[in-house]
Formats: structure tokens, C-alpha cells, sequence
């Protein structure tokens, strides 16, 4: 196992109506103004907008409003929210939505108080050192948003999605009321729940050794998405598996299934392009492509892959052929995602392969390599796209 510092200062806010008590924690950590993010209209259509900003009257805090936040969230309505910000002495940001939202806000959040563009530090050309505080209240167990030290936004001028990390845009306190998340339509649902299964994905398939605390960890929450998924997708009010998923969203993303090892991310990096080019949601776009580069990097170590075919999909260990038993765990993924109603291959997903060159050339790792499970050149990302683009059940 590999060393590490774990730092998670989020204060968590489960159950049904906890939404309701949003102004009590941001009066708690400090706010006294917010700048309230949501989305494209969701969360008025549920009445919860309605309801946060009952409960900042009833506490006190002052508040404006910034909305129409799409998904895969671009850079201009950052630039309004530093400005509505400053003009207005907001000193809390409080997003109200999924990852999109929550990128938003945190992107506000670090905008604020620097004195470039912020864009910096998504570009990498700068670290930021200070930020305004951010809460959540979510409506989409998906990114894991709500307790990352992440956040990814879209860049209009190039269409590059990019993303950024420090533990100063951890959300001071997260309102996760599985309630909230009923109205998702299905679709949606089955998007988050790929990505929260990618997120654990990303951590599992390591080259550290010895880290059976994290493997186990791991193991437990794809085991409880693959049993709740479909029971939500069935039965859309159903609390219990709605509750069970939202909490799984966040712990696949907190980093405590990910502690003490190498971790991995090419799949969320190959796949950030086609969100980026083709405005997919990211979920649907990760299944399509991690299973291809599951493909492309099983013989790396056959026995971890067999390892999560074993003790993650029920397959039964060949001993005398365990690349069959890693092949046949990678086909009960897709197959599992396609039973969500997740897209499998490029047309499913509205991709084209005539494209891979240009996802190639954004992706960005030119005449270089990622770090990650298995190293990438630029050959070995085309060919994942192209695993994708044909891939079958
Ligand atoms: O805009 P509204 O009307 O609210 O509709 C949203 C949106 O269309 C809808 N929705 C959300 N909650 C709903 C609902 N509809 C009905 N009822 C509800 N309760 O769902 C749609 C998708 O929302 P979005 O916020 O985009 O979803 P998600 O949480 O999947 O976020 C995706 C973004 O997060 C980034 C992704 O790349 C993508 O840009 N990620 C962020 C990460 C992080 N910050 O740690 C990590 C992830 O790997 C990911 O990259
Ligand atoms: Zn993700």
C-alpha cells in the first residue's frame, strides 16, 4: 500500500427533506450572502428551489441567483457568476443540481478571489490558493461532485473540457435527500450510475500491490450499483435503492475507495472528449468507451481483471484459462450497461469514428504518454476509440 493523507471535511446532510435546512449550515460555515447555481429548470419544476431559498430567509442569509447551467458546463456562465459575485459581496456559493451545476460553482468559487482568469487553473497554468466556500445540495447521484476536491469545465474557445483539483473547493456541507432524486428520468439515472461505477473502476484497476482494504471497498459498491441500478430503473420512487446509490455515488468519488494505490483516469480522459465534442452525457459516454479500454488493457494483468470477474460479476474462476474468466467479466459490464439502457458503441451514442483523429489530436498527449494502469500513446487512444466505435454485445 502505497502512503497517503485522506482528507474528506465534508459534512454530509442524508435523508428525506434535509433540504429544508439548508440556510442553518451555510449560516454554520460562515455564509451571509450566497450565490445560488442551478440548472436548466429541474430543480424549480420540484419545488426545491423554492424551498432553499425559504429556508436562507429563514436564516438570515441574503442571496442571488445564477441559473441555466447546462450539462457539460462551459466557461461563460462561470464568468457571470465572478461578476454577480464581486458586484454583490456573495461571500458562500451554493449549488443546487448535479455534477454540472456543482463544477459551476466550484469554477466560481476559485474565480472570485484570483485576480487572472480563471481558466488558469484548469489550463494548469496556475495553482489555486484561495476560494470562496461551496455547498451542494444534489439531484443526481452521478460525479461525485458533492464530496470531490474535482471540478470539470468546458472550454467554448477549442471545445476543451479540463479539470481541476484542490481541497479548497470540497463542498463545506452536502444535503443529499434521495427524494430529490426520483424525478430523474431513466436515462439519466443509468448515466450516473455508469459513472459512479467508472469512478471505482478508475481506482480498481491499479499496479499497486496489497491493497485489499481498497479492492474490498471497491467491490462492495459496484456489487450494490449492479443490484440497485435496475431496481430504480424498474421502480423510479423507490427510496431505499435511490438512497443506496446516492450514498455509493459518493463514496465511489471521495478518494476512500482509491486511498494507497495508483489510480488510473484514461477512460475519464478519452471519454471527457466526447462530451466535449458531441455533448453526450458523460455517463453514456463512459460506457461506451470503458469497456473498450478494458479490452485494450487486460493482458496488462489478467488476474486483476479475473479478480473482478470473480468476485464483482459471479463468473466462475477457468484456472486452467483465466483470460477467459478477465474477457468474460469485461463482456458482463457492457452487458450490464446495456441492460440499464446505457449506449454500447459510437452509433449508440451518436459518435462517429471518422472523428478519432480529431478526439486523438484534443486528448492532447501528442508525441507523449499518459501515467495510469497501462500508459497511453497517442496509437494505443485511437484504438480504444475504434474498439469502441464497432464494439458489440
Ligand atoms: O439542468 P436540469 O434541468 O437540472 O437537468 C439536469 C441535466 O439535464 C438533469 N437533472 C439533474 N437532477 C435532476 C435532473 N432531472 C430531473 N430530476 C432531477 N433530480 O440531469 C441532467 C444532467 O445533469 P448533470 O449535472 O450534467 O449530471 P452529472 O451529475 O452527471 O454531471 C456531469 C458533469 O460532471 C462532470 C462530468 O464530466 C460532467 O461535465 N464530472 C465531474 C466530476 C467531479 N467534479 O468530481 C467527476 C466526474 O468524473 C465527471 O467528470
Ligand atoms: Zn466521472
Amino acid at each position: 500500500m502505497n502512503d497517503f493523507n485522506f482528507y474528506s471535511p465534508t459534512e454530509f446532510v442524508f435523508g428525506k427533506g434535509r433540504e429544508t435546512e439548508t440556510g442553518k449550515y451555510v449560516r454554520k460555515y460562515g455564509g451571509t450572502k450566497a450565490l445560488i447555481v442551478y440548472g436548466g429548470g429541474s430543480a424549480v419544476r420540484s419545488g426545491l428551489i423554492g424551498k432553499v431559498q425559504r429556508s436562507l430567509d429563514e436564516n438570515g442569509i441574503g442571496y442571488e441567483v445564477l441559473s441555466g447551467i447546462k450539462p457539460n458546463p462551459v466557461d461563460t456562465p462561470v464568468y457571470n457568476g465572478i461578476e454577480i459575485c464581486r458586484k454583490s459581496g456573495i461571500d458562500f456559493i451554493l449549488a443546487v443540481g448535479g455534477g454540472s451545476v456543482i463544477d459551476t460553482a466550484k469554477a466560481i468559487a476559485l474565480g472570485v478571489p484570483y485576480d487572472g482568469d480563471f481558466w488558469d487553473f484548469y489550463s494548469g497554468k496556475a495553482r489555486p490558493e484561495k476560494a470562496l466556500p461551496v455547498a451542494t445540495v444534489l439531484t443526481i447521484a452521478a460525479a461525485g461532485s458533492e464530496g470531490s476536491p474535482d471540478s470539470v469545465i468546458t472550454k467554448t474557445d477549442g471545445m476543451l473540457k479540463r479539470g481541476t483539483g484542490t481541497d479548497l473547493i470540497r463542498p463545506k456541507f452536502s444535503v443529499l435527500d434521495p427524494e430529490l432524486t426520483q424525478t430523474l428520468p431513466a436515462y439519466q439515472t443509468a448515466c450516473g450510475a455508469t459513472d459512479i461505477m467508472a469512478h471505482v473502476f478508475e481506482r480498481y484497476f491499479t499496479n499497486t500491490k496489497e491493497v485489499e482494504i481498497t479492492d474490498r471497498l471497491c467491490e462492495a459498491v459496484l456489487m450494490t450499483m449492479i443490484k440497485e441500478t435496475p431496481r430504480v430503473i424498474a421502480d423510479p420512487d423507490n427510496y431505499e435503492a435511490r438512497a443506496n446509490i446516492m450514498w455509493a455515488g459518493m463514496v465511489a468519488h471521495n478518494n476512500i475507495v482509491g486511498v494507497g494505490r495508483d489510480q488510473d483516469w484514461n477512460s475519464h480522459g478519452i471519454e471527457h472528449e466526447l462530451s466535449a465534442l458531441y455533448d453526450c452525457a458523460h455517463g453514456a459516454g463512459l460506457a461506451v468507451i470503458m469497456p473498450a479500454w478494458m479490452e485494450f488493457v487486460h493482458k496488462h494483468d489478467v488476474m486483476r481483471f479475473a479478480q473482478a470477474a470473480v468476485r464483482v460479476w459471479g463468473v466462475k474462476m477457468n484456472f486452467a484459462d483465466p483470460e477467459a474468466t478477465a474477457v468474460e467479466g469485461i463482456r458482463r459490464f457492457r452487458s450490464f450497461l446495456h441492460s440499464i439502457g446505457m449506449p454500447i458503441n459510437f452509433a449508440e451514442l451518436g459518435a462517429k469514428a471518422e472523428d478519432i483523429p480529431v478526439l486523438v489530436d484534443k486528448f492532447g498527449v501528442g508525441s507523449g504518454e499518459t501515467g495510469g494502469f497501462v500508459h497511453l500513446k497517442a496509437d494505443d487512444i485511437a484504438e480504444i476509440y475504434r474498439i469502441a466505435a464497432k464494439a458489440e454485445l
